[in-house]
């Protein structure tokens, strides 16, 4: 049993009650490599912004859960190197599905989890989520509950279609199951193809899709019935489209890719929303660069040459993140 505390880690309470108070949101970047996890780190300790590290099952299933956790541990030393004196660092896992994955990972080290049974019966996601907060609260770890469910599809979060939190059930579900924070479903989806395209209109100067609006209506009713009670926003990718024109324009084939505009995560930041999830735009922002290197420098075959700027674009987009869209920058000297 390690206590996340002894890695110089932090759970997520403070962090979610001085965001609210101060009308930011903390990004949770997901990681699955050196480079990613670099990035964020260079990131974070550049602004001064609390982050939250995120593992999914799928990256553990990746990179091994052990490795990924010693990784956040050395992060935590890594920042300290980068001269950020009071790094404020979680550990989280992403999407947990069962009692098994969250209990593994409270073991090991993470200083927060989420227990995502927002595809079962409410009763037996209550229940479940229950167990999960009674295990990880002995040992002052912070847990994500969710309600509503997000459309889209990635390799283990997967709906067709999405469907509303229901505000009328989330004060009887914080209650019944002590969580810390409630993932909301507000209209956000996974992956880079948020919306399909005969849910968007088109712009008629650029041709790009314009997604429908968010469903703030639904947010305001959940922030009325638990004011002042943490609120994540999953699958919030903005899609830059430069990185998608980047990645077509040296072969890939992105069609209709498209996400959450910055305006509205900028809105939602500064409301009880505390906690944004972000993973496609890196992956993004990631792919754009090697496929540029790959394209006009057929040579090269040193991986540092590719993952190099690979790791520089995505460090420009995680600050670009924290500063413009979140406004966490500064807020862990
Ligand atoms: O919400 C899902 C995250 O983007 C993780 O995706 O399951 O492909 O690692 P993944
Ligand atoms: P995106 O696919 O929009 O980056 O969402 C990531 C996420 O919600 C991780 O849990
Ligand atoms: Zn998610």
């Amino acid at each position: 049993m390690v206590n996340y505390k002894d890695l110089g880690l932090v759970n997520t309470r403070e962090m979610f009650k001085k965001a609210i108070e101060g009308g930011y949101a903390i990004p949770a970047f997901n990681f699955n490599n050196m480079e990613q996890l670099q990035a964020i780190i260079q990131a974070a300790a550049e602004t001064k912004s609390p982050v939250i590290l995120q593992v999914s099952k799928g990256a553990r299933a990746y990179a091994n859960q052990t490795l990924l956790r010693y990784m956040a541990e050395g992060a935590v030393q890594y920042a300290k190197e980068l001269g950020w004196e009071h790094p404020q660092i979680v550990l989280h896992l992403d999407h947990g599905d069962s009692f098994e994955l969250c209990k593994s990972c409270i073991d090991m080290g993470f200083s927060s989890v989420m227990i995502d049974g927002s595809h079962l019966p409410y009763e037996e996601n209550v229940a479940l989520t229950k167990k999960v907060v009674d295990y990880a609260h002995q040992f002052d770890v912070t847990v994500e509950g969710e309600l509503g469910v997000l459309a889209g599809v990635e390799d283990d979060v997967k709906a067709e279609h999405h469907t509303y939190t229901k505000p009328e059930e989330v004060v009887d579900f914080t209650t019944k199951t002590g969580c810390d924070s409630l993932a909301i479903s507000i209209g956000t989806s996974h992956g880079a193809n948020k919306f399909k395209p005969e849910q968007c209109t088109r712009d008629p100067k650029t041709g790009r899709l314009v997604p429908p609006p968010l469903a703030f209506d639904v947010l305001d009713g959940v922030m009325k019935e638990l004011p002042g009670f943490p609120i994540v926003l999953h699958g919030s990718s903005s899609v830059p489209q430069e990185e998608v024109d980047t990645i077509n324009k040296y072969g890939g084939a992105l069609k209709d890719a498209i996400g959450i505009p910055e305006e509205e995560l900028r809105k939602a930041a500064k409301s009880a929303v505390c906690k944004i999830n972000i993973d496609s735009d890196s992956r993004l922002a990631m792919t754009a660069a090697i496929r540029e290197v790959f394209a006009t420098k057929p040579a090269e075959f040193d991986p540092r040459k590719y993952l190099g700027p690979a790791r520089e674009n995505m460090k420009k987009l995680y600050i670009h993140k924290i500063i413009n869209v979140l406004g966490s920058d500064g807020k862990a000297l």
